[in-house]
């Protein structure tokens, strides 16, 4: 391994990300509280071990969407990631295979999901934003469905496009952002889009971006078999509740009826077991993914992988507990954060703070 540390990996990204790339990747919408919420919301919790509890034998596996997962982890969708390396979906994609977790692979991706889907074998799936109608679906649902992808994720945090300043600032824009085409049926989204993709696709669905139960009791009534907890890493609606906040109203409603994800400002094994001791079934990796690709391209994504096990790992251990489902809200408590939250405080050890 190159890397022991994601601190090391973080370090590298930023010496590796040219220009306003860095600004693409790390950056959220406006003011930046709802991305240094979702932070706040992970420092504002602390673990409460259990101890003489025999963990010689731990298992860091579970499942996603029904899919054997290595750990509670999966890769995001993150678009644009050719401006980091150019083949860089297919490295995700080849990461997520090799180390043994879902890769949910953006619409706005290159390579195309064929050429993805030609180069893996391993269940994936695909995220989509809404960007035409019936015919457009029912052209890009038929692709997705020839290349046999195991679920659909509807991103539905993103009918306006935020202002993102960084780049605003820098001068710059992403090649999604300066295409416009289509932008109108993102806004127009609504519950019988959500119904005419479902009868299309006819496969699994998972609702990306819910913050409020409300919306995850609509989208189990029309199907949803996933509810994907999730302020696009506050990179959408600024001053958005942390998601960690948010999980356990979810978790709440949604009763078992369907499995729960969530994303936001998750960067260590110890981030990852909070989410689960609230419920959700696994953790999407956003900024994390990107850093770790920029650092090192397919095996810098494996190293940080191989270190996010290991936290978690040594988590569970110092937890007391040897699998997964015995983790529950006992083993959690409130707490000050000790450090100023922001989407680097996960990692005190770099120098000048922020990285901006
Ligand atoms: C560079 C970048 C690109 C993203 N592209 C997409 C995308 O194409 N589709 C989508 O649903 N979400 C996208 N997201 C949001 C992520 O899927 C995820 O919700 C978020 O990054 C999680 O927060 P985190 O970055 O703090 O881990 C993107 C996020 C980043 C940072």
């Amino acid at each position: 391994m190159e890397f022991k540390t994601n601190h090391e990996i973080i370090r590298r990204a930023r010496r590796n990300a040219r220009g306003p790339v860095w600004d693409y990747l790390a950056g959220g919408s406006e003011s930046e509280t709802a991305m240094r919420r979702n932070r706040f919301g992970l420092d504002s919790i602390a673990l409460k071990p259990r101890v003489l509890r025999n963990v010689s034998a731990l298992d860091v596996g579970t499942t996603v969407i029904g899919h054997r997962s290595r750990i509670p982890v999966f890769l995001a969708p993150m678009a644009s990631l050719q401006l980091v390396t150019p083949a860089a979906a297919q490295a995700v994609d080849d990461a997520a295979e090799e180390f043994g977790i879902i890769n949910m692979l953006s619409g706005h991706s290159r390579p195309s999901l064929e050429e993805i889907a030609m180069n893996s074998l391993h269940p994936k799936v695909f995220q989509i934003y809404v960007r035409g109608g019936r015919n457009w679906l029912e052209d890009l649902l038929g692709r997705v469905k020839d290349n046999n992808y195991a679920a659909l994720a509807v991103t539905v945090d993103a009918a306006v496009y935020s202002n993102r300043e960084r780049q605003m600032i820098a001068g710059w824009a992403p090649p999604t952002r300066s295409n416009a085409a289509g932008r109108e049926f993102l806004a127009a989204l609504n519950w019988d889009t959500w119904d005419e993709i479902r009868q299309i696709w006819g496969g699994p669905m998972i609702l990306k971006g819910v913050s409020r139960p409300e919306d995850a009791e609509t989208g189990i009534q029309h199907g949803a078999e996933v509810i994907y907890v999730s302020n696009h890493g506050g990179r959408q609606l600024d001053h958005d509740r942390a998601t960690i906040q948010v999980l356990p109203e979810i978790v709440s409603a949604v009763d078992g009826r369907a499995e729960v994800l969530v994303d936001g400002g998750f960067m260590r094994g110890s981030d990852v077991i909070k989410a689960i001791a609230l419920g959700a079934q696994a953790v999407g990796i956003g900024k994390l993914q990107a850093f770790a690709l920029c650092a090192g391209g397919l095996s810098g994504l494996i190293d940080c992988l191989t270190i996010l096990e290991d936290e978690i790992r040594i988590a569970m251990g110092l937890l007391g507990v040897t699998s997964l489902d015995q983790l529950n809200s006992a083993y959690l408590a409130p707490a000050k954060p000790v450090n100023s939250a922001h989407e680097m405080s996960a990692f005190p050890h770099i120098p000048g703070g922020r990285l901006t």
